[in-house]
């Protein structure tokens, strides 16, 4: 059979390592993520620890999250964190502006969250407000979080139940500023960013990676602003007012106005999907560069802390909830996202997809008492043997197969390959719905051996998991992979996405 992959690893030659944030998650206070979602109350019937899903921190404890940014997107810029501590009944409602425009009753505040990451064994990613907080509520809350001794707001924290300060991984300064996050311009952010940066300290032993919120999509001069701002430090370490820049990238096959469904969908909206998705590569490209300019080492990383596909609300759901449903075809974006992160794991430190439960790229979709798990959430699984692994690239010997999509030659296959603790994984997607795909990998060096290989896929990409037939899109087992001779074969079924798992010789 023709190949549609014929390409070159080499075992003994590791690139860098693909940082284990790079499979980050994300829950904001936007329809029912929080609500529902992760929180139900100490009250609810459905089974929960202090308030919190058992189900649902059951499942996500399989993918090993390793950081979860909350509480927002566009609803950090609205939070004002005092509202979200103390005893629960003297908490004020506000009303969620930017989500449903619905009445939020702060009953999931910041020892919520910190009880969340604690049961997920996940690093927590707070987000900070710049667009309408003052940068005093950003020293408080910083200080409240991590501080140890008598300070004031560790006194606070004390007097609300909480004796022993947490440790806080990373700390976003500000959201989308372009946008809901003030509408500022790139320089009038970086100020501010200076600001709350500067008032983000670090107490104690605690270390803050601190995330100026970047550009939208290809905005490269967003970038260069906040760069600019650390080549004025001068002589000092570039990482002194931020250690990452971040940037935001959805995926949808039509237009913003008019993104196109979840699970109905031609093969055009199909490709017009995947090019969106692959321009990922592109765009990350484009931002290292500009980081490289101004930090040739690499000091300082890259976040792309919201990324996913993102379409038109399921009908009769809330607009302003964006709950959608997630077929095979999100679970391919995903997987070819992985491949770019893994490609570009020098510069590219964090990412976080949007969101966990019930709003956009889900992994979990929730109806009362009942959960699934969608297909983007076993593509995560499946995933997991990346995290902190050495990148291995992948180098095609001959070009691979593309489609045409308006004049856009799409590659239909995506790989990408790591190493760690003598076994090597490798993930192969197959992009192309009609079509099986041969893959040939020659393994240089290192004999690897013992091929253990899994396949996510589906006769139609539009298929998904529903509360009727949840296991509609599953894992199973792929026959037919060998490894002879060092070289890795494989048969990949139509819209499929397949690991193998290798131990090193
Ligand atoms: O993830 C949903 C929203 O998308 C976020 O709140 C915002 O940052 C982005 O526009």
């Amino acid at each position: 059979k023709d190949l549609v992959l014929d390409a070159v690893v080499d075992l003994d030659v590791p690139g860098p390592t693909i940082s284990r944030h790079l499979y980050g998650h994300f829950a904001e206070h936007l329809g029912r993520c929080v609500y529902e979602g992760f929180w139900v109350g100490e009250d609810s019937d459905i089974p929960n620890v202090g308030g919190i899903r058992t189900d649902v921190v059951e499942a996500l404890r399989e993918l090993a999250i390793p950081n979860l940014r909350w509480p927002g997107g566009c609803f950090a810029d609205t939070y004002h964190w005092r509202d979200g501590v103390g005893p629960a009944a003297d908490r004020p409602r506000i009303v969620n502006t930017h989500w449903g425009d619905v009445v939020e009753d702060n009953s999931f505040g910041t020892h919520e969250f910190m009880a969340l990451c604690d049961l997920l064994g996940t690093a927590p990613y707070i987000s900070g407000n710049v667009g309408s907080g003052t940068v005093q509520e950003t020293a408080d809350w910083v200080e409240y979080l991590t501080r140890g001794d008598d300070s004031p707001m560790a006194r606070l924290r004390r007097e609300h139940g909480r004796d022993e300060p947490w440790g806080v991984s990373f700390f976003g300064i500000g959201n989308e500023p372009w946008g809901c996050g003030g509408n500022l311009r790139a320089d009038q952010f970086a100020s501010l960013a200076r600001q709350h940066a500067t008032y983000a300290r670090d107490h104690g032993g605690n270390r803050l990676v601190r995330v100026a919120a970047g550009a939208s999509d290809d905005d490269y001069a967003w970038t260069e602003t906040l760069m600019q701002q650390v080549a004025k430090l001068g002589d000092a370490d570039p990482r002194d007012l931020w250690q990452m820049v971040s940037f935001h990238f959805y995926t949808f096959a039509g237009t913003w106005g008019d993104k196109g469904a979840a699970t109905e969908f031609t093969r055009d909206e199909y490709w017009a999907t995947m090019r969106k998705a692959l321009d990922v590569r592109r765009i990350i490209a484009g931002h290292s560069a500009v980081m490289d300019a101004y930090d040739p080492e690499a000091k300082l990383g890259l976040a792309l802390d919201e990324w996913g596909t993102w379409w038109n609300v399921e009908r009769d759901t809330n607009p302003g909830f964006l709950y959608q449903q997630n077929a095979m075809r999100d679970a391919l974006v995903a997987t070819v996202h992985f491949d770019a992160f893994h490609d570009h794991a020098r510069r590219l430190r964090l990412a976080n997809i949007a969101q966990t439960v019930n709003v956009l790229q889900s992994m979990l979709l929730t109806d009362g008492a009942k959960m699934i798990k969608t297909p983007t959430f076993h593509a995560f699984a499946m995933s997991a043997g990346h995290h902190d692994a050495a990148s291995l690239p992948v180098r095609e010997r001959t070009a691979r197969a593309t489609h045409d999509v308006d004049g856009t030659a799409v590659g239909t296959v995506s790989a990408s390959a790591s190493t760690k603790d003598g076994a090597v994984l490798v993930s192969l997607t197959n992009l192309d719905p009609d079509a099986p795909a041969s893959v040939r990998i020659d393994l240089r060096g290192r004999v690897a051996s013992d091929p253990v290989a899994t396949v996510l896929a589906a006769d139609d990409p539009a298929a998904h998991n529903t509360f009727d037939a949840p296991d509609a899109v599953t894992p199973c087992p792929l026959d037919g992979v060998t490894v002879t001779d060092g070289v890795l074969t494989a048969q990949l079924p139509p819209a499929a996405f397949a690991t193998v798992r290798l131990t090193l010789g």
